[in-house]
């Protein structure tokens, strides 16, 4: 498998130059557009990595995922679906424009950024500190990496020019969807997706959810399984946003796209997949990332359907 992987890499090396880094978070044009990397996590405890997998980034939209899940974990799913719903937009994950055409008022789904910062503000915590340090702490479990934190530049970077999602958050607040401090809530979504990973990580977190809610190396479960098979819902239907249909017909796999780059995949009971590509489509999923990921599913039939 490892070999017929790394020659797929390399194969799509190339479809990185017909994409572009984004720039409306200026930190993250500080990279090489040219790097590919996979790292896979086999259930039965198989990995091995291909290209520029020990390469760093950050989670940006993978972390919608593990907030998703730490929520539903705290608040059960009939509270986190009173104020997030479950369908999929069909428009870019800044777009705030479906927020006011439907009443009551409440974001798509907890993949959108408008969802993801209602989701996050519902992590249980007397403080936006608390809630920071479960949401590390939960994420530093799974991955078996201790060190894992955030990428300072970024974080900044991120938070400086985030007035779109600071619209969002303050819309969401006067429509109450979210209670309390806007920008402190703000500062945790920030702060999720300024966490630097590898490709190591990515496939652990997979690999995790693979094996619905239970580290596959310590048999300890964090999650039910119940609210692993809803995160594994919303990566299929939502997770590459308005390019989720496509992916789940080319590749037919749960994925969770970033705009560092990333993507997490999940092979239900089976494996997890963690891919950098830095440069992305139009859509903001890694150019390259997707089409291997497609390739992969191929080669070795891993589409759910
Ligand atoms: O809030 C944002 O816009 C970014 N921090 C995350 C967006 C993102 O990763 C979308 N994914 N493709």
């Amino acid at each position: 498998m490892k070999n017929k992987i790394c020659e797929l890499l390399e194969k799509n090396r190339q479809n990185t130059k017909n994409g572009s880094l984004p720039t409306y978070i200026p930190e993250l044009i500080k990279t090489d557009p040219e790097i590919l990397g996979i790292y896979i996590s086999k259930l039965n405890g198989e990995e091995f990595g291909c290209g520029n997998y020990k390469h760093k980034f950050t989670m940006q939209s993978i972390s919608k995922v593990i907030t998703l899940m730490l929520a539903l974990e705290d608040n059960g799913e009939k509270f986190v679906f009173s104020k997030v719903g479950m369908e999929p937009t069909g428009d870019s994950f800044n777009s705030m424009m479906k927020l006011e055409i439907v009443t009551p008022s409440k974001p798509f789904n907890p993949m959108i950024n408008a969802g993801a910062i209602a989701v996050t503000s519902m992590i249980k915590g007397i403080s936006s500190k608390e809630k920071w340090d479960r949401i590390l702490d939960f994420l530093r479990k799974i991955t078996c990496n201790p060190n894992l934190d955030i990428n300072k530049s970024v974080y900044i970077s991120e938070k400086s020019t985030g007035d779109k999602n600071r619209a969002l958050a303050y819309f969401l607040k006067d429509v109450g969807i979210i209670v309390g401090d806007a920008e402190d809530q703000l500062n945790v979504y920030f702060m999720q997706c300024s966490i630097e990973v590898d490709c190591c990580d990515i496939a652990r977190i997979a690999s995790f959810i693979a094996n619905n809610g239970i580290i596959p190396s310590s048999g300890e479960k964090l999650v039910s399984k119940k609210n692993a098979i809803i995160a594994k819902t919303f990566m299929l239907t939502c997770g590459m946003y308005d390019g989720s249909g496509e992916f789940a017909i080319n590749a037919g796999i749960p994925a969770k796209s970033g705009v560092g780059g990333g993507i997490m995949a999940v092979v239900p009971n089976n494996l997890g997949i963690g891919v950098i590509g830095p440069a992305l489509d139009i859509k903001g999923n890694s150019i390259a990332g997707v089409k291997l990921l497609s390739d992969i599913s191929k080669e070795f039939d891993l589409s759910i359907f």
